[in-house]
């Protein structure tokens, strides 16, 4: 039989991760359509297209499309008017650079019941 009263306990001491740091950094951010309405000016222009947002501030100078289209839809989800204008591969180079993060998905307003639809309107 072994003694159980002294049970040795030994624990596992682990080195400083380096890599702790650049994983909490690649979590993606999210902001709401708020918070990206709200950087919509020249000097701050954010958007969103299909899902992500990007900071387009300091591309908006060399913009091959201009300053000026950025800036119309800036702090919106521009990307219907994205796709009119370029392809897929634009983003798949650029995106690593301008992204931010991504944008929230909006919760949808289901408070009405469904039965409400079939209520005498007052
Ligand atoms: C992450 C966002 C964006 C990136 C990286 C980007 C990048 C580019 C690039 C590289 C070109 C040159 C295309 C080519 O040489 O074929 C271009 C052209 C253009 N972009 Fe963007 N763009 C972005 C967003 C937008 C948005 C939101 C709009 C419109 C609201 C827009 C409108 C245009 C227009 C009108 C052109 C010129 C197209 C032409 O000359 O035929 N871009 N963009």
């Amino acid at each position: 039989m072994t003694d159980d009263s002294k049970t040795t306990v030994s624990a596992v001491v682990l080195p400083e991760d380096p890599k702790q740091e650049s994983i909490s950094l690649n979590v993606d951010k999210v902001y709401t359509k708020d918070e990206l309405l709200l950087h919509s000016t020249d000097g701050d222009i954010w958007l969103a297209i299909d899902g992500t947002v990007y900071d387009l501030t300091a591309f908006s100078e060399e913009h091959p499309g201009g300053k000026k289209i950025l800036l119309s839809v800036a702090g919106t989800d521009a990307s219907k008017k994205y796709r009119k204008y370029h392809g897929d591969n634009i983003l798949q180079r650029y995106a690593k650079d301008f992204k931010i993060g991504t944008l929230k998905i909006e919760e949808v307003n289901v408070s009405k019941g469904f039965f409400s639809r079939f209520k005498k309107k007052q």
